[in-house]
């Protein structure tokens, strides 16, 4: 995004002509960025090619995924719906794994039928499900298992995912069991160990313990994997001092870590290829300022952006127009549901607004529209993806008679 002339485009498009054509609210996907992310993504680690399965639960635009599916990536699903979209995208199943720790019966079996690269399993019971599916069918499955590595991650403690608190994978002595266990069973074959430890990760350091608490359990498992699924979490910048994740730091400990196991490196990035493609547009509805704290009160709502309600996330602001001039007051900008947390940031300094006014959240592309929903009756905004001066409806805003 940047200002010509005052204005704010994304790529060649002015985006006050959105809001004309579209209406408002309405998220705005840049393709350069996009592209951007995934050459970037890959190149940081090209030297052992990974697979790399985008997260389809950070976005599960179909249309959006069928660009980053022709880049080559594969996707990390989590529920038969995931795992629907990501087939209706076009991803080659072969380049698709299946987390979570509750798989359904019938999540798995049509998994199976699939033919999906793996299941990555996360309980022993997980797994004698998986078996008794395959056996009925016929068919022995490539799977996984998630270990928890007990690593903190350094993230948001709503977002860790690898500690032994957790409820995520098997602690280690489980899983040297299951281990032991899956090499006798006739119906799966294990192929993968997964580890995630959690989203929004800016310092190395943790995937650097994380990977030697993988090298130690491989090694006292003696057990070839033929893939190690490192996960996602790789963070971005949200705020304009953010640091960022030092990826050549986190290249060279997987480097180090391939020297001792022969195995296929999956990477499983939502944020880190989304994120930072998508804003959302919204129009100011009213100003309100009561005795106590001034509201500038948008078309957007917590249910279109659940990030700051549910994390106390901030989302950097950008008013449309530039004006020059500042207002000496403090604005806090809500949506207009019925909830207190439906507060979005609150800004000093910020330009001087009126009524009508546009404004932009920035970074919402990854947990932006998949984290939405229709609380009060609303629907779910338009999702475009501008390509240069193209712009392209990936989603249309849903109708209310849908909803009701
Ligand atoms: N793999 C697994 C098993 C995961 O649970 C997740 C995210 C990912 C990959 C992708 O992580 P990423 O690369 O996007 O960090 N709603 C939160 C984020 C929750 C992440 C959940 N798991 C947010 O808005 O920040």
């Amino acid at each position: 995004m940047k200002y010509i002339n005052k204005s704010l485009f994304i790529e060649n498009v002015k985006i006050e002509d959105i809001a004309k054509k579209f209406n408002t609210p309405i998220y705005c996907y840049s393709y350069k960025q996009l592209k951007e992310n995934i050459i970037n993504f890959k190149k940081n680690f090209k030297s052992f090619s990974p697979l790399i399965c985008f997260a389809i639960k950070s976005n599960t635009n179909v249309n959006l995924i069928k660009e980053i599916r022709k880049f080559g990536l594969g996707a990390d699903v989590v529920s038969m719906g995931e795992l629907m979209v990501a087939l209706k995208a076009g991803v080659n199943p072969k380049k698709i794994v299946f987390s979570g720790v509750g798989k359904t019966s019938s999540e798995i079996s049509y998994a199976i039928d699939k033919n999906i690269l793996l299941i990555n399993a996360e309980s022993k019971s997980e797994i004698n499900e998986i078996e008794r599916i395959a056996k009925s069918k016929n068919k022995i499955i490539d799977i996984g298992i998630r270990l928890n590595p007990n690593t903190d991650a350094k993230t948001l403690k709503q977002i860790s995912t690898g500690k032994k608190e957790n409820k995520f994978g098997v602690d280690e002595k489980t899983f040297f069991d299951l281990v032991n266990y899956s090499k006798l069973s006739k119906n799966i074959n294990l192929k993968c160990l997964s580890v995630h430890i959690g989203s929004q990760i800016l310092d190395y350091r943790p995937y650097e313990k994380m990977l030697k608490v993988l090298d130690k359990i491989i090694k006292k498992s003696n057990y070839k994997f033929k893939f190690i699924d490192l996960g996602g979490g790789m963070g971005i910048s949200y705020e304009k001092n953010n640091k960022k994740l030092n990826y050549q730091k986190y290249n060279i400990a997987i480097k180090k870590f391939l020297k001792n196991h022969n195995s296929k490196i999956i990477f499983e990035p939502g944020r880190s290829i989304v994120g930072n493609t998508g804003s959302l547009l919204s129009k100011i509805i009213y100003i309100k300022e009561n005795s106590k704290k001034n509201f500038i009160i948008l078309d957007a709502a917590m249910n279109d952006l659940m990030r700051p309600a549910l994390y106390g996330a901030n989302h950097r602001t950008l008013p449309v127009i530039k004006t020059g001039q500042t207002s000496k007051k403090t604005y806090e900008f809500v949506g207009p549901i019925c909830e207190s947390t439906d507060k979005f940031t609150t800004l000093k300094k910020f330009q001087k607004l009126k009524e009508k006014d546009l404004i932009v959240m920035c970074d919402v592309g990854a947990y932006g529209v998949s984290l939405s929903s229709n609380y009060n009756v609303r629907p779910k905004p338009t999702e475009i993806l501008i390509k240069g001066s193209k712009i392209n409806v990936i989603k249309k805003r849903q109708k209310l008679e849908d909803l009701i």
